[in-house]
């Protein structure tokens, strides 16, 4: 799933990846209800990597809700203001979905054992802050352009033009 600065890392990512993530202001993209997702992927994916035998499951269960949450949130976000090339990012969350959803579905089925999981964990610390930066960031400011930009303009415009027209056939 992570493609970038893949080099000195065996298996494509940074295997103490977990243990370096923690949620700070630095991470603040600027869109409320989206900054809150991501405070609770950092939480989610540190339990994730603090699992145990007995909490791996249920670890792994709240991870992939968070994901399908957090995701479709954004998707939902990139329609509603018509973001444009949506396609790069949501194939972006598709493939860590996938990924995620494959490791619980083979958990369920006692396929993976304590060491798979926190190396998924791992795998999605490392992917996150990159993801952030460059894909969620930009769609955070495209947001806030959208809402102080021109939109409202243009809505009190046509509104106004409404109520003249009202006015002239009464
Ligand atoms: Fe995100
Ligand atoms: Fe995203």
């Amino acid at each position: 799933m992570s493609h970038h600065h893949s080099h000195a890392h065996q298996g494509g990512f940074d295997e103490n990846a977990a243990e370096r993530l923690a949620w700070s202001d630095a991470m603040l993209l600027g869109h409320g209800p989206m900054d809150d997702t991501h405070e609770e992927f950092v939480h989610v994916v540190k339990a994730l990597a603090a699992c145990n035998a007995v909490t791996a499951l249920g670890c792994l269960q709240a991870v992939e809700d968070h994901l399908l949450a957090h995701f479709e949130a954004e998707r939902e976000w990139m329609v509603r203001t018509e973001y444009p090339n949506m396609d790069c990012h949501l194939d972006e969350h598709q493939k860590v979905l996938d990924t995620v959803l494959r490791v619980n579905q083979l958990a369920k089925d006692g396929q993976v054992g304590l060491r798979d999981v926190r190396r998924l964990a791992a795998a999605l610390a490392d992917w996150f802050p990159k993801h952030a930066t460059y894909l969620d960031s930009a769609l955070s400011a495209w947001i806030s352009k959208r809402r102080h930009g021109g939109v409202p303009v243009i809505l009190r415009r046509d509104l106004a033009a409404g109520v003249q027209q009202e006015s002239t056939f009464t």
